[in-house]
């Protein structure tokens, strides 16, 4: 049986997407899995010392608990707040697809479970001429798309999930994230109805706005899990 992988994408950079893979990392560690994690590209890194910290990558590896190297975790990091490709370009760098897919492979088969974040939203440029949407394509993992609970949303919503859509990804499911405490935001209570009508697809999780979320117990339900792990 193939092990379940999950591509966490989202309708747009800051949505979410770490604090998703973060909680469903602990979720599925609480519930006995090995959990492989991978963020292939990280752009905006800080320098430290000498190095270059992908704190993505870090996030992700403490969450899932996993003993993978960060350099398998994340091949790929760049200092530049630039889209992968365009990252990549400035360092004179290439992104090369199958060097992901392998590290992801061998993750793959170390783990019960693998969640990979994109970075940016599904048309990001990942690689020459290529596409995030592309590289989950290529690696073969159906996507979770995390959207912003906020006015705006149900349209990249619906972009973004018509974009997957042609280009032939499986969608397991949405993540309605609250990164902002816009308590008069009306359209908040109206966004996940209409996403799931209007898009047919359903939205598996909302995480609640929580400054201190990283440090959270917060886990999801484990009948969420179970839902997770069984679509
Ligand atoms: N539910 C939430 N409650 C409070 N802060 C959040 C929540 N979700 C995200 N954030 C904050 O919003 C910012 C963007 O979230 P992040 O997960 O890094 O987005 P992405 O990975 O999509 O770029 C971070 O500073 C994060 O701590
Ligand atoms: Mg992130």
């Amino acid at each position: 049986m193939t092990k379940p992988a999950f591509f966490i994408t989202g309708t747009d950079t800051n949505v979410g997407k770490t604090q998703a893979a973060c909680l469903i990392a602990k979720s599925f560690r609480d519930a006995g899995l090995r959990v492989g994690v991978m963020k292939p590209v990280e752009t905006g890194c800080p320098v430290i010392g000498e190095k270059i910290i992908p704190q993505d990558a870090l996030k992700l590896k403490e969450a899932s608990g996993t003993e993978a190297e960060l350099d398998l975790i994340n091949p790929y990091r760049f200092t530049a707040p630039l889209a992968p490709d365009l990252a990549a370009r400035l360092f004179k760098a290439t992104i090369d697809f199958n060097r992901i897919r392998d590290i992801f492979v061998g993750l793959q088969a170390a783990h019960d479970v693998i969640l990979v974040e994109g970075a940016g939203g599904l048309l990001a440029p990942a690689a020459e001429g290529r596409s995030m949407a592309e590289l989950a394509l290529f690696l073969g993992a159906p996507l979770l798309i995390v959207s912003a609970n906020r006015l705006g949303t149900i349209n990249h919503t619906l972009l973004t999930v018509s974009c997957a859509r042609q280009m032939g990804l499986a969608i397991k499911g949405i993540i309605l994230n609250n990164p902002v405490d816009s308590g008069n935001d009306l359209s908040r209570e109206h966004n996940r109805e209409h996403i799931e009508k209007l898009s047919g697809v359903p939205v598996l999780v909302e995480i609640p706005y929580s400054p201190a979320l990283a440090n959270t117990p917060m886990r999801l339900k484990n009948e969420e899990v179970e839902k997770l792990l069984s679509i």
